[in-house]
């Protein structure tokens, strides 16, 4: 029985079921490094305090750095009976230090310990994501730089709208990255608070240094409540929510690439080397790294929503459910990544098709809206105008033709207010040049967006 820490009120053998049953070595063995890290930490404090000596201390040291060698190098033996990750590391420590290594858990419990740990995990997978999404604005603000004068049909209800300039629709998943990095900078701020030294719940009675602690793990400061930062899994929702959010915008846009690479809207051509062919059909040439990117979402939803089902009804402080807590964590991090490269990758490679956009661009009265705003500047109502080219577009759909086909003659048949000048807001090209609000697809506007990300992005 002496091999379990917490053996010592146990008459028998543990169950080699609920060994299996009960063991997250399987996954938190993720955590060494940070384990370690904060095991390093807590040790140094624990001299300053003169808890321990400066010797033993670092005897301790050294001792943890040959085992996060041990782990790096594979080898590590990992089993189920020490558990988890903690138990792992102190039971090597032990082996290698006798009584010097059975002081390393002082004023210290697992439970402010794995909080810790996964802490410091989260924050450095919150810094390599934040790193992925630069890289991925870039690939869009690129995608924006080689399209800068390509004009776009802007669609909404997926039927054609109004036209946008590409380099309009490539910032404006540049403005979704910037937002998912800002959510995931504000859930960084608030997980960086020190757990330990809340011991098992309450604290501890012994002198201990919380404040040095925090400031050498890089914390912004210590939890003001034992009881609460020893339950609060808060942080674990945030920043899964926070990379939902960024697997639904990238699913979006999965989406949106799937269809322009169709044959039938043919805007895009994807580098044959993200594309994957039939194991049937000879000619195909399948989107799956976008499909999959698509589908993915899903997993991460599906991590959020365990998140949030996990912690329902938790009374307060640590309970053995707060273990699995890891599994969605680590599984949205690895997917939003993955997604995340894969998603560079297939905007910094594909080509979109100039011609074949700019050929249909006379289809689907993208001008009648500017149109109607031309009236509104000669004086007529909005109704009223919407309805006189509402009507004009009806005529031309009888005609088979364009708005800038009609005669003038037919133009002050719908509304005398029309005159010759009409013709500057006739046309895509002509369309796009009218646009002047702040925040549209006017040309100069979308300009200084772009100067403005240049330099934000360099
Ligand atoms: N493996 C555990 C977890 O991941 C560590 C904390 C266990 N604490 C306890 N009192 N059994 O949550």
């Amino acid at each position: 029985m002496a091999e379990k820490p917490w053996g010592g009120r146990f008459a028998d053998q543990t169950d080699r079921r609920v060994e299996q049953f009960t063991e997250s070595i399987s996954f938190d063995r993720r955590l060494f490094e940070h384990d370690i890290r904060g095991s390093i930490v807590h040790a140094r404090m624990l001299a300053r305090v003169g808890l321990i000596s400066e010797a033993e201390c670092e005897q301790i040291v050294q001792g943890l750095s040959e085992i996060r060698a041990e782990i790096a190098d594979g080898l590590f033996h990992f089993s189920i009976e020490k558990e988890d990750i903690h138990m792992h590391i102190e039971s090597a420590l032990i082996a290698r230090l006798g009584d010097v290594g059975r002081k390393l858990h002082t004023a210290r419990s697992r439970n402010d310990q794995v909080s810790t740990d996964v802490r410091l995990w989260t924050r450095d997978a919150i810094d390599a994501i934040d790193d992925r999404l630069i890289e991925l604005q870039r690939a869009f603000l690129h995608l924006a730089d080689r399209h800068a004068d390509l004009i776009l049909p802007g669609y909404t209800h997926l039927q054609r709208a109004q036209p946008v300039l590409t380099a309009h629709y490539a910032l404006a998943y540049v403005e979704k990255l910037a937002r998912d990095r800002d959510r995931l900078a504000d859930a960084r701020r608030r997980l960086n608070l020190l757990p330990l030294g809340a011991a098992a719940l309450a604290g501890t009675t012994l002198p201990i240094d919380r404040a040095f602690v925090a400031e050498e793990l890089g914390f912004a400061g210590v939890a003001a409540n034992s009881l609460d930062i020893s339950s609060d899994r808060d942080f674990l929702v945030e920043t899964v929510f926070c990379l939902t959010l960024i697997a639904e915008h990238l699913s979006g846009w999965a989406e949106e690439w799937i269809l322009w690479s169709t044959q039938e809207f043919n805007f895009l051509t994807l580098p044959d080397a993200v594309c994957t062919g039939s194991s049937i059909m000879p000619q195909k040439k399948n989107p799956d790294v976008l499909e999959l990117i698509r589908g993915r979402t899903a997993r991460v939803v599906g991590s959020l929503q365990t998140l949030l089902v996990l912690i329902k009804g938790l009374p307060l402080a640590y309970n053995r459910d707060l273990q699995e807590d890891k599994l969605p964590l680590f599984d949205a991090v690895d997917t939003v990544t993955s997604c995340l490269e894969l998603a560079s990758v297939v905007v910094s490679g594909a080509r979109l098709n100039r011609e074949r956009i700019a050929s249909r661009l006379d289809e689907g009265f993208l001008d009648a809206t500017t149109l109607m705003e031309y009236l509104i500047l000669k004086g007529v109502p909005q109704r009223t105008g919407h309805e006189v080219v509402g009507k004009l577009v009806s005529l031309c759909e009888s005609r088979s033709c364009r708005l800038a086909d009609l005669s003038l003659a037919d133009f002050q048949a719908a509304c005398p207010a029309i005159a010759e000048d009409v013709v500057h807001s006739l046309g895509v090209a002509n369309a796009v040049k009218a646009f002047r609000s702040y925040g549209s697809t006017a040309p100069d506007q979308v300009q200084s967006q772009l100067a403005e990300w240049r330099t934000r992005l360099s």
